[in-house]
């Protein structure tokens, strides 16, 4: 594994076979979650692998942590936490295509996306 510091906003991001995003999506706008993800798919041509770990909001009702947080990333940062339909969204406007969520033992999900191979 490398870590390669740099500002997702500006700077190339490696090639790397896969990329981690964690508790960062959440903080960002869907417009910036897009541009965000828009600059890892660049720099990962398939079958680059993306891992986006967060608390996902649950697609029924009912009383989650992921709404309280998600409260407090729009008053605090101006991000929002997302279902996984929502995450399967942003990828895609990305150019990536979710292959699997898997729910841990703690608050978060992983969301396992693929480069999608039809976008170059
Ligand atoms: C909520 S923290 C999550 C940190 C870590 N991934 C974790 O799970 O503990 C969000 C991270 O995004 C980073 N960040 C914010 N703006 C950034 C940018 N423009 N380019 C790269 N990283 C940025 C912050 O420095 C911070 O480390």
């Amino acid at each position: 594994m490398q870590l390669a510091a740099g500002d997702f906003f500006r700077d190339q991001r490696p090639t790397a076979d896969l990329y981690l995003l964690m508790e960062v999506i959440h903080d960002w706008s869907d417009e910036d979650a897009v541009r965000i993800l828009t600059a890892v798919r660049r720099a990962a041509p398939p079958p680059a692998r993306l891992l986006i770990i967060e608390t996902l909001v649950a697609e029924t009702s009912g009383p989650h942590m992921s709404t309280l947080l998600d409260v407090l990333m729009m008053a605090i940062t101006g991000g929002r936490e997302r279902t996984p339909a929502e995450y399967a969204s942003l990828l895609r406007q990305a150019g990536f295509v979710v292959e699997r969520v898997s729910p841990t033992t703690s608050p978060y999900s992983i969301v396992e996306a693929v480069s999608d191979a039809t976008r170059g």
